[in-house]
């Protein structure tokens, strides 16, 4: 019985680092394709004021930007020329480690209360 609880307890940790995205092979990968070149090297200074921030956004929100862009003209896409560019070399598992990455970083985005 206690093997049995220590298994579910170890199958339950791993399973949530999967679930949660490898933030050190996130920032591998946002370094390998340049994210920062457009979204600024803190991910909150973007070059141009119409390119959103993204340090600290949720990682859900960033996982489902991602995606959206990878189905581009899709029902439920995002058919934006730049990002559906930067997309096309992303796994799901790509996108779910960066999105991990980018929500870790301290963010200049606030929710007012
Ligand atoms: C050449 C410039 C450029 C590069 C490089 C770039 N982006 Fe973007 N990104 C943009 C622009 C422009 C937008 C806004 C597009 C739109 O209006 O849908 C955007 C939007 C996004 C969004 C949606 C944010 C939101 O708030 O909806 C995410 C997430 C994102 N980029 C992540 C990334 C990641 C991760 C990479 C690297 C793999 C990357 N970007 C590389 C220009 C770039």
């Amino acid at each position: 019985m206690k093997k049995l609880i220590i298994a579910l307890f170890c199958s339950a940790v791993s399973f949530s680092a999967t679930a949660g995205g490898n933030i050190a092979n996130g920032k591998a990968l946002a370094e390998k394709y340049s994210c920062a070149a457009c979204h600024g090297k803190d991910y909150n200074s973007p070059i141009d004021p119409s390119y959103p921030k993204l340090a600290g956004q949720h990682k859900d929100y960033l996982e489902h930007a991602l995606i959206a862009y990878k189905r581009g003209d899709a029902p439920n896409g995002r058919s934006n020329a730049i990002m559906v560019g930067q997309v096309k070399p992303l796994s799901n598992k790509d996108i779910a480690d960066i999105s991990a990455y980018l929500h870790s970083l301290p963010g200049s985005l606030v929710l007012k209360r």
